[in-house]
């Protein structure tokens, strides 16, 4: 099991490798920086876990290195947020670098998974997407945007709630939607850990309101100095890890994802159906298999408040999928 990072230097790049290296169903690891990724390499390399690892710049084909023979691709390169901006204001810097490092998957290892943490989510997953289909090599099964962190601040914030934080682990909310600001969609009333039905109409709109803005909290406290990587480091780790197990014949393992709606007809149709719109992705609950996307879960039964939430995601959405499509078909 060859896993490779693209943008392995950075904030969560290192973080991410290092519980990468962590994990022993990993036999192989690939670090991919423009800079840094041989001092991280050799720096994990001396843990004493079964994968070896090795760092690649860009001179002497070291993106195409790096990825031969790749089983997963985890993408977490690019820049991140500032206080004021939205992620969509990394579009113009980020949509390049997915672009380049999306062509380089697709012609040396087609048949990876691929996990994108580069934001903005929403416009990325189908960058990398549209590069494939120009390649011929599109399986909308094996491209994954990672949505994880989401579902990581729901089951945090739902504990408090409940008043008892040593629960977070076992909680499980599903977010759907997309991931950024209104198109982050938790769905509450599926909590694993249902809340108080005492709870105030005002602490539940709060409640969802963090979940949405979680990034900002990290960016505003960070004052300049980027967004999440730690907990983001994590979470791509819990969900690099379920498709990994998954890949290895592990039945059952479901996890909420931003996919292409059409790597499963059956629930991806069912989803539109469900949605009321032609979306071409959508991140919901995904079962994983061997090759991928095995099932979109739909919506379940959802609240009216939770429909409204739902609604209000897709113009943003649909606008952020558009995109990241126009930018492959007509580069600017
Ligand atoms: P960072 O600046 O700390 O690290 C980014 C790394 O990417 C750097 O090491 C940089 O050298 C590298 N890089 C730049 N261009 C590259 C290229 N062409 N090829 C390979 N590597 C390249 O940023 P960060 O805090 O690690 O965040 C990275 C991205 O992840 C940002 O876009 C951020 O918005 C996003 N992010 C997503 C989520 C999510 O939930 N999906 C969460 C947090 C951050
Ligand atoms: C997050 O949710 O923390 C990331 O998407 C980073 C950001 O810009 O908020």
């Amino acid at each position: 099991m060859k896993a490779v990072v693209l943008g392995a230097a950075g904030g969560i790049g290192q973080p991410l490798s290092l519980l990468l290296k962590a994990n022993p169903a990993v036999t192989e690891l690939a670090l991919y920086d423009i800079v840094n990724s041989p001092g991280v390499a050799v720096d994990l390399s001396h843990i004493a876990t079964p994968s070896k690892v090795e760092g690649f710049l860009p001179p002497d084909d070291g993106l195409k290195k790096a990825l031969t023979g790749a089983n997963v691709v985890v993408i977490p390169a690019g820049i991140p947020r500032k206080p004021g901006m939205t992620r969509d204001d990394l579009f113009k810097i980020n949509a390049g670098i997915v672009r380049d490092l999306a062509t380089g998957i697709a012609t040396t290892a087609p048949k990876a998974f691929v996990l994108v943490i580069s934001n903005p989510v929403n416009s990325t997953v189908p960058i990398v997407a549209e590069v494939f289909k120009k390649h011929g090599v599109f399986d909308p099964k094996r491209i994954f945007g990672v949505t994880t962190l989401d579902v990581v601040r729901a089951s945090t914030f739902v504990s408090e709630i409940l008043g008892n934080r040593s629960l977070s682990p076992s909680v499980s909310v599903p977010v759907v939607g997309g991931h950024s600001g209104v198109t982050i969609v938790p769905l509450l009333s599926q909590s694993s850990h249902p809340l108080p039905a005492s709870l105030e109409t005002s602490a539940l709109d709060a409640l969802i309101n963090r979940i949405q803005f979680g990034g900002d909290e990290v960016v505003k406290a960070k004052d300049g100095a980027g967004s999440a990587t730690l907990s983001m480091a994590y979470a791509g780790a819990e969900f690099a890890g379920k498709v990994i197990r998954a890949v290895n014949g592990e039945k059952g393992i479901v996890a909420p994802t931003f996919v292409n709606l059409a790597s499963d007809k059956t629930g991806g149709d069912a989803l539109k159906k469900e949605l009321g719109k032609d979306l071409e992705y959508f991140s919901a609950p995904v079962e994983l298999g061997v090759d991928g996307v095995a099932k979109i879960h739909g919506l379940g039964k959802i609240t009216p408040a939770e429909k409204v939430l739902v609604e209000a995601a897709l113009p943003e959405l649909s606008a952020n999928i558009e995109k990241g499509v126009a930018f492959v078909e007509v580069p600017k």
